[in-house]
């Protein structure tokens, strides 16, 4: 037995039972898994300024945003498995406009996953799981996704010298994230079906063959998606704020954030914690149906349907851990429709940052708790933006560009070719 297996354990995240590579869920109840490290035990004083000092120190590992927190996501997992890009280290911006729009009294904040090395977060989980798989030896590894995991599973084990598999389905993935999948060199199957159906179809294939499992499913994934929150409080100095909101699709990302949080307040990072706000498309809500309805067991969405197509997803996997998540923070689910999501992302845009559509489901869900009196206005909120602008360009066009633009169209202006046409434009434009 290796030193990553006798210090950080898989266990059954609801039955505490324990669980070993390859098993996607619990056989005794279900339930999935997730690692349990022994935390280090140091002062958090002492912890903060470690993790602030490796942020200017050199190489790759301690300033990637994910392995410097490396205590708390793979402790013995052995540096020469790790493949990394740097990922990590992402802007949070701090917004007066946005705030104002999402009818806050001061300022939102952003935290812009889209600025990883494949534009989305996904890759702050893949460095830990590709790593993993490299350290178990792993030749092949496979997801199913709506085209983020996939482009930075892509990546990733390109790095790392594995085959990568991917399941998306068919005619639902945007161009920009397919091509991005395509180019990194994963083999892609499309599926006929949603999202849900590729995910079972790539559980029976990892169930049967031997390639490695890199879902959100896998608890490795969850360990380095906890880096957002990790990396989000130390820039605000430790200061935890009174509400995270984030899209939410398969619920891996609510799951690592809750957990991020337990750790950090148990470790004495932060000494209370601050609402979980996971907001789902309306037309994909599974889980917001579940949370306000105080169901026991959620009841998938058998047609999910969104312009988000990246959190377009009708039975999302982590339902349990999210729900423990929000119940823990005393947080808050919601749902949006599309035309709030598209508004989100255009407020968004304009003011300089950009984003992709399910990102804007963040501040929009913001805007909606505001509104509906579940959020003060006086709340310090960080929106978690998930994907970078240009993953999706169609759905810029169309709003900008098609047939039945949104409010804040921005379409570009033809004319003809010569000065003075040029020139009145200009001096419209200027007032
Ligand atoms: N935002 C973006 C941009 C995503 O790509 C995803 C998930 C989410 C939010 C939701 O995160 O699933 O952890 O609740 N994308 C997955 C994929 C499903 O395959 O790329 P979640």
């Amino acid at each position: 037995m290796n030193e990553a297996e006798t210090s950080s354990a898989i266990v059954c995240a609801e039955c505490g039972a324990p669980g070993s590579e390859g098993q996607a869920s619990c056989p005794r109840c279900g339930g999935l898994f997730e690692i349990r490290h022994r935390l280090p035990e140091i002062e958090p004083a002492a912890l903060r300024e470690r993790f602030a000092e490796r942020r200017t120190g050199r190489g790759p590992l301690a300033t990637s945003g994910v392995w410097r927190y490396r205590e708390l996501v793979a402790p013995a997992l052995p540096r020469e498995a790790i493949v990394t890009q740097g990922e990590g280290n992402t802007f949070l911006y701090e917004s007066e406009a946005l705030g104002r729009w999402a009818g806050l009294d001061g300022p939102v904040w952003l935290k812009h996953e889209g600025h990883n090395p494949t534009g989305s977060f996904k890759d702050r989980g893949m460095t830990v799981g590709v790593s993993r798989a490299r350290e178990l030896g792993a030749a092949a590894v496979a997801c199913a996704s709506t085209g983020n995991t996939s482009s930075s599973l892509a990546s990733y084990a390109a790095r790392a010298d594995m085959k990568a598999l991917v399941f998306v389905p068919a005619g639902k993935v945007s161009a920009g994230k397919l091509a991005q999948t395509i180019a990194l060199g994963a083999r892609v199957l499309e599926v006929e079906g949603s999202f849900d159906t590729a995910m079972r179809l790539v559980l029976a294939a990892t169930e049967r063959l031997p390639i490695y499992l890199l879902n959100s499913v896998n608890p490795w994934r969850i360990e380095g998606q906890k880096t957002i929150v990790f990396e989000l409080l130390e820039q605000l100095d430790w200061q935890p704020p009174d509400a995270i909101a984030l899209p939410a699709g398969n619920l891996g990302n609510t799951s690592a954030f809750g957990k991020a949080l337990d750790e950090a307040v148990r470790l004495g990072l932060i000494d209370r914690l601050p609402r979980l706000l996971p907001v789902q498309a309306a037309g994909a809500a599974p889980f917001h149906r579940l949370v306000a309805s105080d169901a026991e067991r959620l009841e998938p969405e058998p047609r999910p349907e969104t312009v988000a197509t990246a959190i377009r997803i009708g039975e999302p996997r982590s339902w349990r851990k999210a729900r423990r998540a929000v119940e823990r923070t005393a947080g808050r689910t919601t749902a949006v429709s599309d035309e709030q999501i598209l508004e989100a992302k255009a407020a968004i845009d304009a003011a300089g940052i950009g984003c992709e559509p399910a990102s804007a489901a963040s501040l929009a869900g913001v805007r909606a708790l505001v509104r509906s009196g579940e959020l003060a206005p006086d709340a310090r909120v960080v929106c978690v933006l998930t994907g970078h602008l240009l993953k999706d360009p169609d759905a810029i066009t169309r709003y900008h560009c098609g047939p039945e633009p949104g409010p804040h169209a921005n379409p570009p202006v033809r004319l003809p070719a010569e000065p003075e046409a040029v020139a009145a434009w200009l001096a419209k434009e200027l007032g």
